[in-house]
């Protein structure tokens, strides 16, 4: 029996759902959160996301924007534009769309967010505080991810979880989130990358087994074990000849052989990629909640 299949469309219009309540309560206060991002550049993918993160803001009834800035903008430029947004008391929510252009430092673009609009939850305050317990605002993937995890009833609570990949957007924050002294959480986290010795041995162990290094299909049946839940993060373009475009989106799991092994996985596309934007609005809400008076 393939492992059941953890649909990330679904639970992340569950999330969006209980959303509108504290909406409608902040329209009473005259509050429309609104979400602006910043886009440098003209990575295909890049606009995707952001365009995509816009239509959800409509869908939701929240405000959003789009700054555009050509690939050779300073970072001078987009300090200003950061600023220009933190100081704009409609914005209740930045963010900047990675990657960035190589003239631009991406420490000191997340450094000049205002952590009370952080909804990427990448400003080093905002970090260190998912690190200690005490998050303001969840790391929208990370959260996504463990969303997906008690939503489908596999909660990571004294399980092994691996996580392959050390990125400061998915892997650490999902370390930090699910190592926590906390319900949902309470695991047993190791992190593994290009740097470790023996994968598949730890890959093995996992009982639940979080793929986040963009490596398409990297993740094969005999690296896992039977009953295990897989979570792909991986969002590569492969070629297809088959496929109008050229071309296809695939994880970093080899998909139907793992499911065959597993318990339960999420689907590439569909299964990370929604919970991501459902946790990027539920934190622009709260980023408004924080800003509007009761
Ligand atoms: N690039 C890849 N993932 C993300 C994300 O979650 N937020 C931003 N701003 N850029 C990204």
């Amino acid at each position: 029996m393939p492992g059941d299949l953890i649909d990330g469309k679904k639970i992340a219009d569950d999330v969006r759902s209980e959303l509108k309540g504290r909406i409608a309560e902040l329209a009473t206060r005259g509050t429309v959160p609104g979400l602006a991002a910043i886009l440098v550049g003209e990575d295909p993918a890049s606009r995707l996301y952001v365009k995509m993160k816009g239509k959800a803001s409509e869908e939701m009834g929240l405000a959003h924007w789009t700054v555009e800035l050509p690939a050779d903008a300073s970072e001078r430029r987009l300090l200003d534009e950061i600023d220009r947004l933190n100081a704009d008391p409609k914005v209740h929510g930045i963010l900047v769309q990675q990657p960035l252009p190589p003239q631009i430092g991406v420490d000191a673009a997340v450094s000049s967010v205002d952590p009370d609009k952080d909804v990427d939850c990448f400003h080093p305050t905002n970090v260190g505080l998912v690190l200690i317990g005490r998050p303001r605002f969840a790391p929208a993937t990370p959260a996504g991810v463990v969303e997906l995890l008690l939503r489908s009833g596999n909660s990571p609570d004294r399980k092994d979880v691996v996580i392959l990949g050390r990125s400061n957007i998915v892997g650490k924050p999902l370390a930090a989130l699910l190592m926590q002294k906390a319900r949902g959480a309470n695991a047993t986290v190791t992190v593994a990358h290009s740097a470790t010795r023996e994968l598949a041995a730890h890959t093995r162990r996992a009982d639940i087994l979080v793929a986040a290094m963009g490596s398409p299909r990297f993740v094969t049946a005999d690296m896992v074990r039977d009953g295990v839940v897989v979570i792909d993060v991986g969002i590569n373009r492969i070629p297809d000849p088959k496929a109008k475009s050229g071309s296809r989106t695939v994880g970093d799991v080899d998909f139907d052989a793992v499911r065959r092994k597993a318990k339960a996985i999420s689907p590439v596309p569909g299964g990370v990629g929604p919970m991501t934007i459902a946790m990027l609005l539920s934190n622009t809400v709260r980023a408004a909640e924080m800003a509007t008076p009761s």
